[in-house]
């Protein structure tokens, strides 16, 4: 199989991966001009060096995993509509945009449901609308999202795209959280069959998960992202890969190479 770190980048990914803000090496000799152009990492350190000395990033190969360590707590929750789990897309949109299971209905302008294609190959899950998504009903169209479709377009995919580059995009968590706070653990579990509904009908080929919420709320555990990251992980039989939440990549610029090498081995797991 060909090495999926590799890439013949064309203009519009060099400048996604600049947004990115991560640096593109090309081979100075003139005897591996034909190879093609490696993405590499932006060191860590806070003064650049010489991108010729950056080590190419590692992807690890898929593996089995044993069952994660600190799983989320079980918490009491009030129960959903009768059927979610066999509803189809309509139904199940329907049925989350009427959701009184918990307070986050009170504040609400709108329930967030999720964008894309509902039959694309990758799958992309946040943790909650903020304020511009409760009033657009749209996931991730804030600075977060101008990250995240950057993100996306460095690998090709776009939440307009049908098919093979498409993307659908959704929230562990629907309604958006009053005073932007952490999501509790009720509040995820109760949301939590909706997202499960809503993989099962997609079927992607890869979940991305960004953040740690929605980590919790679909690997079930309270595992820091830094110990989740670089595994192939699994849920309802679908291959997932963890990555940093585009809000921290905003804060944390340095941490955006290691996205980059998250993005990369998303690419090569849904290629099979
Ligand atoms: N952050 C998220 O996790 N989801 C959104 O939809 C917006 C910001």
């Amino acid at each position: 199989m060909s090495d999926p770190t590799r890439f013949d980048l064309d203009d519009r990914q060099r400048a996604m991966l600049a947004e990115m803000g991560v640096r593109v090496w090309w081979p100075q000799s003139p005897a591996t001009t034909e190879a093609a152009p490696v993405a590499q990492p932006e060191p860590v350190a806070a003064v650049a060096t010489s991108a010729s000395v950056v080590p190419a990033p590692v992807s690890p190969a898929p593996v089995a995993r044993p069952a994660l360590a600190t799983p989320v707590p079980a918490v009491p929750i009030k129960p959903l509509a009768e059927g979610v789990d066999r509803m189809d897309w309509a139904a199940l949109q329907e049925t989350a945009a009427a959701c009184q299971a918990c307070d986050l209905c009170a504040q609400r302008k709108k329930s967030v449901f999720g964008v894309g294609d509902p039959q694309a190959p990758w799958m992309v899950i946040g943790e909650a609308p903020g304020e511009e998504e409760d009033q657009a009903g749209e996931p991730f169209v804030g600075q977060s999202g101008q990250l995240l479709d950057n993100m996306l377009k460095a690998v090709g995919l776009s939440r307009k795209a049908q098919g093979e580059g498409g993307v659908y995009i959704a929230n562990a968590i629907k309604c958006r959280l009053p005073g932007n706070h952490n999501p509790t653990p009720q509040e995820l579990a109760t949301c939590a069959p909706y997202l499960a509904r809503q993989v099962a009908l997609v079927q992607p080929k890869i979940i991305l998960l960004m953040g740690r919420f929605a980590v919790q709320s679909v690997l079930q555990t309270t595992e820091p992202i830094g110990k989740l990251r670089g595994q192939v992980h699994s849920h309802q039989g679908v291959p997932v890969v963890v990555t940093y939440h585009p809000a921290y990549l905003l804060r944390n610029p340095a941490d955006k190479a290691k996205a980059w090498a998250d993005l990369v081995l998303a690419l090569k797991t849904a290629q099979g």
